[in-house]
C-alpha cells in the first residue's frame, strides 16, 4: 500500500467509527483532524452549515454566577434576574451539532456576561481571560467545528482592547462579541468609543448579542415577564437605533456587525421608528440613511424564522445578510435544526439564497472559517 492510500484508509476508518455525517469528533477527548472521508479534496460544499450564534457556559462561569448572588433553579439552570441560563456541556454541544447538521459553530458568552463583577475588576479580568482561553481550547481541539468571538471585560475599556488583541492575534478568534447593553450602558455609549475605533481600524467582525433590561428593576419594567422573551429582541432593536442616532456607527462604519434574532423587532417597526426620528422633536434624522445603515448589518435568524417574521425580514433586510444562529443551549438542538429548515421553507429562499444563509454569507464576513475548514488539506499527501 502506498503512503497516500494508507492515509486515506486511516482517515476512512476514523470517519466510519465516528458515525454521523458530520459527527467526526468524539466529544471529550482530543481527536486528530481531519477525521472523515477524503475531505481534503472536497471544497466547502452546499450542505455545510455555519452557526454564528451559540454559547458556552463552562462550570467555572456557573460557579462565578452562584458566588455572586444568582440562584440555582430546580432544573439546574441558573436564574439571573429573570433569565434562565441552562446547563451546558461540551459533549452536549457537539452532539447537538452532529445530530442537527451544524458543521461549524462560532461560540460566544451570552448575557449577562460578567457585568455582575463590575465592582470586582480584577476578578472580572481573570475570569475574562479564563473564558477566552477556554474557548480557545475548544477551537484548538476541534478546529473544524468551533470558532469563537472574543469576550471582553466590559466596562473596562482599555483592558477590553488588550483582550481583543490577545484573542485576535494570539488565539485566532473570528471576531469580538459584545452585548446590546450592560444594564444602563448601551454598547454604543461614548464610553466604548475606543473599542469601536479599534474594531474599525482593524476591520474586526463584531457580534452583538441581546441582554436584559437594567437588572435591578427588570421585574418592574417587564411586568414580571422574563426579559429573554420580549425584552431581548427589543434591546437589539433599541441598540440598532442607538448606534444610528448616537452617530457611533457612521463614525466607525468599516467593520461588519452581526445582530441576533433578525434584529429583534426591527423589520416590523422600522417604518414607525423612521417616521418618529425624522420629526424635529426627535432629532430630525434622515430615515433613508437610517434604513441604509440597518440594511448593511448582518443578522442571524435564531428564533426568527416563522412565516410572518421571514416576510418582514425578507422585505426589510436583503437575503445576502442572513446567517444561521442555533442559540444552543438556550434553544435545544431540535429547534436549532428547525431554524435552518424553517427559514428556507417559510422564507421561500432560492437555492442561491439558501447557500448564502447556510454558509456563504458567514464565510464572506468571517474569512478565517474557510481557512480552518479547508485546513484539512494539511493532511493531503500527494
Ligand atoms: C457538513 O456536514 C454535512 C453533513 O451534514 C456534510 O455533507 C458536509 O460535507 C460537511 N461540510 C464540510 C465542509 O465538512
Ligand atoms: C436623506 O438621505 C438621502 C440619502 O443620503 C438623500 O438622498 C435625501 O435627500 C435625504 N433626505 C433629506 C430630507 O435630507
Ligand atoms: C450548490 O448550489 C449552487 C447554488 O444553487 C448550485 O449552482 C450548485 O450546482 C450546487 N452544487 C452542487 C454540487 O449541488
Amino acid at each position: 500500500m502506498q503512503l497516500n492510500q494508507l492515509l486515506v484508509a486511516v482517515t476512512l476508518a476514523i470517519g466510519i467509527t465516528s458515525g454521523h455525517g458530520i459527527g467526526h469528533d468524539k466529544p471529550g477527548k482530543p481527536t486528530p483532524e481531519p477525521t472523515s472521508l477524503p475531505e481534503h479534496d472536497v471544497p466547502i460544499d452546499n450542505n455545510t452549515v455555519i452557526d454564528t450564534h451559540s454559547h458556552i457556559i463552562p462550570d467555572f462561569l456557573r460557579q462565578a454566577m452562584l458566588d455572586n448572588g444568582f440562584t440555582l433553579s430546580p432544573d439546574d439552570s441558573i436564574l439571573s434576574n429573570g433569565v434562565y441560563i441552562p446547563p451546558w456541556t461540551l459533549d452536549g454541544h457537539l452532539n447537538a451539532m452532529n445530530q442537527y447538521g451544524i458543521n461549524y459553530s462560532v461560540v460566544s458568552i451570552s448575557a449577562p456576561g460578567l457585568i455582575f463583577l463590575d465592582k470586582k475588576p480584577r476578578e472580572q479580568l481573570k475570569l475574562t481571560r479564563k473564558l477566552n482561553d477556554y474557548m480557545y481550547s475548544l477551537t484548538k481541539q476541534y478546529p473544524t467545528r468551533f470558532g469563537a468571538f472574543c469576550f471582553l471585560p466590559i466596562p473596562q475599556v482599555k483592558a477590553s482592547i488588550e483582550e481583543a488583541k490577545y484573542c485576535l492575534d494570539k488565539l485566532g478568534f473570528e471576531g469580538v462579541g459584545l452585548l446590546t447593553n450592560y444594564n444602563e450602558l448601551m454598547v454604543g455609549d461614548k464610553l466604548f468609543e475606543p473599542i469601536f475605533e479599534f474594531l474599525n481600524k482593524r476591520n474586526v467582525p463584531l457580534y452583538i448579542h441581546p441582554a436584559s433590561v437594567v437588572a435591578e428593576c427588570w421585574e418592574k419594567t417587564t411586568h414580571g415577564y422574563g426579559p429573554a422573551m420580549i425584552d431581548f429582541p427589543i434591546q437589539s432593536t433599541r441598540t440598532l437605533i442607538h448606534l444610528f442616532a448616537s452617530g457611533m456607527r457612521s463614525k466607525f462604519p468599516d467593520f461588519n456587525i452581526i445582530f441576533s434574532h433578525g434584529g429583534g423587532v426591527l423589520p416590523f417597526i422600522a417604518d414607525r421608528v423612521g417616521n418618529f426620528l425624522s420629526t424635529p422633536q426627535n432629532g430630525g434624522y434622515n430615515s433613508t440613511e437610517m434604513f441604509e445603515q440597518f440594511r448593511a448589518y448582518y443578522y442571524d435568524l435564531a428564533s426568527a424564522v416563522s412565516k410572518p417574521t421571514m416576510a418582514a425580514i425578507k422585505e426589510f433586510i436583503s437575503t445576502d445578510r442572513l446567517l444561521v444562529g442555533s442559540d444552543y443551549p438556550f434553544t435545544p438542538g431540535p429547534a436549532a435544526a428547525g431554524f435552518v429548515r424553517g427559514a428556507i421553507a417559510n422564507g421561500k429562499l432560492t437555492p442561491e439564497e439558501q447557500l448564502g444563509y447556510k454558509n456563504g454569507n458567514a464565510l464572506r464576513i468571517l474569512p478565517g472559517i474557510k481557512a480552518k475548514l479547508l485546513g484539512r488539506r494539511l493532511f493531503r499527501v500527494d
